[in-house]
């Protein structure tokens, strides 16, 4: 069964499947037109090309239609009085102007879904193989890519949309080895200089709740900050079977979840989420990794060579550790949140909740759908001439999800800057159709992390 990998407070308990029929019946419902207020920003025209047809990235096309449906004024950002002041205002001057997938079959059915949208993307728009995305890219109308393929493609397919001038959603995790991470943030630089946006697929940094409880927290709520705790424990997720006639090449990328070279393992591909949060509240990136993990379960060929669980220590600058758990085991008690203690009080940030000695808060606002604040956000600020741009954030968060990999894989602890300036990259150097063995599973005490 194909469902999510990821279930983030707006996508828990839906398969996508239901997430992408509710996601057409909003897009739908919200076409629409209604009257721009005077306030609103600038109506530049987002012209959408998106590389990585499956589910989330299609998905982030129905979000990306449902959030072109909303103005907020311009240098909004993320607060709450701005979002509660945006006008509903119909489509909003987006098309989606082409599409880039590896596999025909997959992009047609993300083509199909458009269709009941009436988006009619005729051939001259699809692109298909290896070198689809650069094929899309070349089409100068298009200013709006969304990468939307498995992590191991995202350094070098973002590198080719800021060169090529387009402002950026991308899916997260941004990279799977630190080769990647360091082509990420060069990229985020270049974009900088070339005033483009890159907006990240971190939904909870786009979500009011989130924001609200890190600014208590950053303002000093719970004192000085001494521990944290987060977690991604959950069951397994979706796997594709071998089919005959696949070679190892094709199956490992249509099974991509399963492959580090691909995913970067959960701990990357899934808790990233959750270490994106406490690098955010914490303002920091951890100097350490003291991992272990294995694969205790989840031993089968079809789930390649990941393993199906990790507990990190991680340490912050000025001592704070952090501890981390991710699992993905079916049968086992599920729990995926962000805990913090200071010197006042401690933090719930999944539940927005921030506790100092008797006193308690709770965020009880309006939330938005993150999925598609996050594509408001950025539209908003390219309108506005001022974009976003989440590239190093997310290359860390990357990262720091790559630092507790390779501690567990290895059994060393493993420092910052160690994985920086890694010179790891993982993957073939070519791209095709054809043999490939799968790399064995990381045995602690042997394998070394370079
Ligand atoms: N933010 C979230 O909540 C969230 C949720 C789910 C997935 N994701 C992320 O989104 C990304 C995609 O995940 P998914 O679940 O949609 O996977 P998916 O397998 O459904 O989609 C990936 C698509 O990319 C295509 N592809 C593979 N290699 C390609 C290449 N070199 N060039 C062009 N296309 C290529 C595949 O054929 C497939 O259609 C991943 O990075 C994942 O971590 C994020």
């Amino acid at each position: 069964m194909h469902t999510s990998a990821d279930h983030s407070p707006a996508n828990t308990g839906l398969t996508r499947r239901n997430f992408l029929k509710g996601a057409v019946a909003v897009a739908a419902l919200t076409q629409a037109p209604s009257v721009l207020t005077s306030h609103a920003a600038p109506d530049d025209p987002i012209k959408v090309g998106l590389i990585g047809c499956g589910g989330r990235g299609t998905g982030a096309i129905l979000n990306l239609l449902g959030a072109s449906t909303k103005v907020v004024y311009p240098g909004s950002g993320y607060h709450t009085e701005d979002v509660e002041a945006g006008t509903q205002v119909g489509r909003k001057n987006v098309k989606v102007l082409g599409l880039a997938d590896l596999f025909p079959d997959r992009l047609q059915r993300c083509r199909d879904n458009l269709k009941t949208l009436d988006i009619n993307l005729g051939n001259e728009a699809c692109f298909t193989g290896f070198d689809g995305y650069q094929k899309l890219l070349a089409n100068p109308e298009i200013n709006y890519v969304i990468l939307a393929t498995p992590p191991h493609f995202r350094p070098i397919q973002l590198k080719a949309a800021i060169e090529a001038g387009k402002h950026v959603f991308v899916e997260k995790p941004v990279a799977v080895d630190p080769t990647g991470v360091r082509m990420v943030i060069e990229a985020g630089e270049m974009a900088k200089q070339k005033k483009l946006g890159i907006a990240a697929g971190t939904q909870r940094r786009h979500m009011l709740g989130y924001a609200e409880t890190i600014k208590r927290i950053q303002d000093g709520m719970l004192g000085e900050i001494v521990y944290g705790s987060c977690y991604w424990n959950g069951g397994e997720i979706w796997v594709i079977d071998r089919e005959p006639g696949w070679s190892d090449m094709e199956w490992q990328l249509r099974n991509w979840n399963y492959f580090t070279w691909l995913a970067g393992d959960h701990i990357v591909e899934q808790h990233v989420h959750n270490l994106d949060v406490m690098n955010w509240v914490l303002n920091a990136h951890p100097i350490k990794a003291t991992a272990l993990g294995g694969r205790q379960v989840r031993t089968a060929a079809r789930n390649g060579h990941i393993f199906d669980h990790f507990a990190v220590e991680y340490e912050y600058p000025n001592g704070v550790k952090m501890f981390s758990q991710s699992r993905q085991i079916n049968g086992c008690e599920g729990k995926v949140e962000e805990f913090l203690v200071g010197s006042k009080g401690r933090s719930n940030c999944k539940d927005r909740i921030a506790v100092k000695g008797g006193e308690s808060w709770r965020y009880r606002g309006q939330e938005v759908n993150p999925y598609e604040q996050e594509h408001l956000n950025l539209i908003n600020s390219i309108r506005a001439g001022n974009p976003i741009n989440e590239a190093r954030s997310i290359a860390e968060s990357t990262l720091t999800g790559i630092m507790g990999r390779e501690s567990a894989y290895s059994g060393q602890s493993v420092e910052w800057d160690k994985a920086y300036n890694s010179t790891l990259r993982l993957g073939p150097t070519t791209y095709e159709f054809g043999p490939l063995p799968v790399a064995p599973v990381a045995m602690p005490g042997q394998y070394k992390f370079v």
